[in-house]
């Protein structure tokens, strides 16, 4: 498998290069604002980034409207781990190797710093600076509220919530993780379409970064159970403890690892009839194959 890593980095870079110069516009010496700063830029992997990237270079999108893009999507992937880690939801301390947000600047910072990310992703997309036209940018911000709320992120998040210890079947947890998790990720993918005019593939990328974004989901669950916190930044071993429903616990190992083939079977096959799906492709196995 091709190290993506290298590539990863480079990407990275570009897009929190975008979000300092953005976010040092609105430099202020407000406490929210030092918290805005410490959940965004702690180290994630950008991997969502990455997903943007890779699906629009199948289409040529060029750099300059797609950065903006990505960007926004990690203020609300960021917003959402600040709030994941919040005292009312899993409660945990650690994140990215540093304290969770709460931890650092109390609750009620934290809460309003995971609001501020999720807005802030939709002053940059409709920002007149951002050249894209008016048009996409509506799409655009349809695409990505929708996944944010009841019935993406958030909803995703209720459910992983409300029936932790309930008895719950394969489809429920499906459900709510492709809520919590795969609706982000099926925008990543989607938005390449938006952007080059491609009508006809919205649906399908959709469905395609849904299907990587399950997968990724089921991957941190094996990383949750096996994986090591150090490696992590984050703590390991949380959900058993804390009743949570994972494909792992309902189906076992081998019929999940089944799935997994299964699903990376179906975004082979969704990605077949393209070119320079490569970059796709290596994201797909290293979400697959990550340690952390
Ligand atoms: C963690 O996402 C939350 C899940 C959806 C499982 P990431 O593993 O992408 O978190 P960071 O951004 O790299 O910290
Ligand atoms: C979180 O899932 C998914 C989000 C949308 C935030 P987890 O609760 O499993 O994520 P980690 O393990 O804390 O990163
Ligand atoms: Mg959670
Ligand atoms: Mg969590
Ligand atoms: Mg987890």
């Amino acid at each position: 498998m091709p190290d993506i890593q290298q590539d990863l980095k480079v990407i990275a870079e570009k897009v929190n290069t975008y979000l300092k110069c953005y976010l040092q516009k609105q430099s202020s010496d407000s406490k929210l604002y030092e918290a805005v700063n410490y959940g965004l830029f702690s180290g994630g992997k950008m991997i969502r980034s990455y997903l943007v990237h890779s699906a629009c270079k199948i289409f040529d999108v060029q750099e300059k409207e797609y950065i903006p893009i990505a960007a926004a999507v990690e203020c609300i992937h960021s917003y959402s781990l600040i709030h994941d880690d919040l005292p009312a939801m899993d409660n945990d301390d650690f994140r990215r190797g540093k304290k969770s947000t709460h931890k650092a600047y109390g609750e009620f910072t934290a809460i309003l710093a995971g609001n501020s990310l999720l807005t802030l992703a939709f002053e940059i997309i409709s920002n007149p600076n951002f050249y894209i036209s008016n048009e996409k940018k509506i799409k655009i911000i349809h695409a990505l509220s929708s996944c944010a709320g009841h019935l993406g992120i958030a909803g995703g998040q209720f459910y992983d919530l409300s029936l932790k210890n309930e008895k719950v079947n394969k489809d429920n947890i499906i459900g709510m993780q492709n809520k919590k998790t795969g609706a982000l990720m099926g925008f990543c993918v989607e938005t390449s379409a938006i952007l080059a005019d491609k009508k006809d593939l919205e649906e399908k990328f959709k469905s395609t970064g849904v299907k990587l974004g399950l997968l990724f989901q089921i991957t941190d669950d094996f990383l949750d159970k096996y994986g090591n916190a150090d490696i992590l930044g984050k703590p390991v071993q949380q959900d058993v403890v804390k009743g949570k429903n994972t494909l792992i616990d309902y189906l076992g190992e081998e019929e999940t690892k089944k799935l997994m083939k299964k699903l990376q079977i179906e975004i082979e096959q969704n990605l077949k009839s393209l070119p320079k799906t490569n970059s796709l492709l290596n994201c797909m196995n290293f979400i697959i194959d990550r340690k952390n």
